[in-house]
Formats: C-alpha cells, structure tokens, sequence
C-alpha cells in the first residue's frame, strides 16, 4: 500500500520532534505492506521570514495532493503573534477538516505524573475529545463595533453538527465504547439546542451506544471529579477547545498530547498538540511522544491500520517504563534526549513487527 504523506516540520521543536515520528514511520514502512513516500511541506515562520507567506502555494498543493499530513508546530517569538499561526487555520480551512480528534490516554506509568489523587483517576482516563472544528463562535468573524460594544455570533448548522456528531457515534462503535457523551450548553444556547435535537437523531441509529448530555459547564467538573466515566466526547468548536487542553494536562505532560484534524476520507493532517516551544528549542530535550501518537491517529484514522496503531502503543508504553524524556522524567528511570526516545520506541516497534 503506496501512501503519500506530506510534511511540515515547521518551527522551533517542530522538526526536532517530526524527526522522530518520521523514524516510526519508516520502521512501519521496513516491517509492514505500507510503503510511504514522504514530500516536505514547509509553513510557518522560516518560510514566511523567506517569502513572505507562511504557507507558500507549492506547500499547499503538495499537502492538497497528498494521503495524509504530518504536522510539527509553528510560530517563532521574534513574529508578531499570529504571523507564523494562520497557517495552521488555511490548511484546516482549505481542507475543510471538521473533526477535531484529540484522545487523552493516562498511560500507567505516568500515573504518578497526572494531577489528579488515585481516588479521582479510579480505573483511568481513555477519553477521545471530537471537536467541531469548523463552526460556531470561531467560524464567524467578528468585529470591535465601537468603543463599547463588540460581537461574534454563534452559528451551528444541521450539516456542521450532523457530520462531526455522526464521526463521534462511528468513532465510539469502532472502538468498542459503550457511551457517546454530548457536550453543549442547551439550557441557554440555540445552537446547543440544535446540536442536541441532532445529537439524539443520529444517535437513533446506534441503538447500541449510550447517549449521555452534559452542560458545558458541569462537564468541566466531571472532568477532573471523575474523568474514568468518559470514553467518546462530542462537542462544539469552543467547547472543545476549551475541554480538550484541561483534559491534555491530566494526561502528565503537553508534550504527551495527539491530535488529528480530519475529514474522512481526504487528506487529514497530523499534529501534537504543543506549539513550537521557543524555551526548549534546539535543546534536543523535547517530547516526542504527542507527535508519535499523532503518527499512531493517522494509522488508523486515515489509513484504517488499528492493528499498527496499537503495536505503536504498545511500544510507547513499553519505552516509558524505560526512559524518560525530561518533562516526564523520573527519579529511577534513565533521562533521555529527544532522539534517544525515538529510537527507543521504533526498536521496540520493530520487535512488535516482527512478530
Ligand atoms: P508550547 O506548547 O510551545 O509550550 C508550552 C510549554 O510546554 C513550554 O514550556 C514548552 O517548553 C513545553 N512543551 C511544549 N511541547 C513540549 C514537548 N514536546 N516536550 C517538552 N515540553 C514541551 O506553547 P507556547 O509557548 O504558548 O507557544 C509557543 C509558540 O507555539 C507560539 O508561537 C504559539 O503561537 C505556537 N503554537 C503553535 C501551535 C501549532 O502550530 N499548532 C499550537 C500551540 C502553540
Ligand atoms: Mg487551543
């Protein structure tokens, strides 16, 4: 199987850390039928230091064309906030991405790192956030009216909500989750009150999965009270915004955080959830670990591989019982750079392949 995946490495840690996701991918490519052919993609800051664009055209079709995008980071402090940024909402725009994927997993040796005491992580946190990526309060420019008064209006439409809610319940029903749990703020918000009309309607023909409603605000709560009630959460654009980077913390360290954004079936792009990380750039310390789960979405996501995905997991798991990168670092265990932690997981996912 010939897939083309495009590569933005991006600024600061950026390509320190896609190098390494990259090393897992060629080890998928040695040991598996997939074969990849990798096309960089620049965007962001150096490029727009250069040209003048932070995501020039010949980026774009590259991606455009593409199987799939894997994603570093972008921004450099000497840019005015934004200048290096944008690039990430064009490509989620131009692809019309609408599913925000963000999974938090608590892996068992890193439960010591979670803020939470053991009572409130009780039999653990697996929950996958599915944000709305495209509508609501973001999607709709607003303006400073005047001096007092400024404005951004909330917009849902049947289409923005059924197809991202449909995602999630097809999410859950793949994974073998019991329960979809909807997130909005129906009590007050119109489009929450649309949004949960079309969540029940869709959620009829998944007669098999537990629907769940929860206020935004209540959810926040539950959340850190007791996150193992969770598995598939589906919200709106702000929402999940807000929702996704909570539960990220509780997962031990930014630096452990994946992300999708995806449009099924076309091209998505792959991305950890951390920025460019200017205080640690160059240092060769960053975690790598949020971009190889990254690696391990678009496995399954967007090239229906949950057997890799899973072997990949498995061999981060089993490097984190090893080594640790210093964010995550541990006193009896060795400290590693960010190359070390790389090679540490694809030698044992080649062990996993083997077999
Ligand atoms: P950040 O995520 O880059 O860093 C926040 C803190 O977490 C820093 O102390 C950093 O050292 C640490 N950290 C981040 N990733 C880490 C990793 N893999 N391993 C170990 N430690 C890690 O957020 P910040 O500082 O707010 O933003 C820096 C730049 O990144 C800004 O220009 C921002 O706009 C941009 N940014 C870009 C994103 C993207 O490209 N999608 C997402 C978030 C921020
Ligand atoms: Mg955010």
């Amino acid at each position: 199987m010939k897939k083309v995946i495009a590569v933005t490495k991006g600024d600061g840690i950026g390509p320190e850390v896609i190098n390494e996701g990259l090393k897992v991918l060629r080890i998928i490519s040695d040991y598996t039928d997939f074969e990849f052919e990798f096309k960089e993609a620049p965007a962001g800051g150096m490029i727009y230091k250069k040209f003048g664009n932070n995501l020039p055209k010949k980026s774009f079709d590259i991606i455009k064309n593409a199987d799939a995008l894997l994603f570093g980071a972008v921004g450099l402090p000497d840019l005015p906030p934004g200048t290096a940024e944008s690039a990430v909402l064009k490509i989620r725009q131009g692809l019309d991405l609408y599913v925000n994927l963000r999974p938090i997993k608590l892996y068992d040796p890193l439960k010591n790192r979670c803020p939470l005491k053991e009572e409130f992580i009780g039999k653990g946190i697996d929950i996958t956030f599915i944000r709305e990526n495209t509508e609501g309060l973001y999607a709709n420019k607003g303006a400073v009216l005047n001096e007092n008064k400024a404005e951004n209006i909330m917009v849902y439409t049947r289409k923005g909500c059924e197809r991202v809610i449909k995602y999630a319940f097809d999410y859950a029903k793949k994974r073998n989750h019991t329960k979809v749990t909807s997130v909005d703020k129906a009590n007050l918000l119109k489009p929450s009150q649309l949004w949960r009309k079309i969540f029940h309607e869709i959620g009829k023909n998944y007669p098999s999965l537990e629907k769940e409603d929860i206020y935004i605000d209540a959810f926040c709560q539950w959340l850190i009270r007791a996150p193992y009630k969770f598995q598939t959460v589906v919200t709106g654009n702000m929402f999940g915004d807000i929702i996704s980077d909570e539960g990220a913390f509780l997962i031990g360290s930014l630096g452990m955080a994946s992300s999708g954004n995806i449009h099924p079936g076309k091209v998505s792009m792959y991305e950890p959830i951390h920025g460019s990380a200017p205080d640690i750039a160059g240092k060769n310390i960053a975690n790598p670990i949020g971009t190889i789960l990254s690696v391990k979405l678009m496995m399954q996501e967007s090239f229906n591989s949950m057997e890799i995905a899973l072997e990949l997991e498995n061999a981060i798991e089993k490097a984190l019982h090893e080594a640790r990168t210093v964010d995550i670092q541990e006193k009896h265990l060795k400290t590693v750079n960010t190359q070390e932690m790389g090679d540490l997981i694809t030698a044992k996912l080649k062990e996993l392949l083997k077999k």
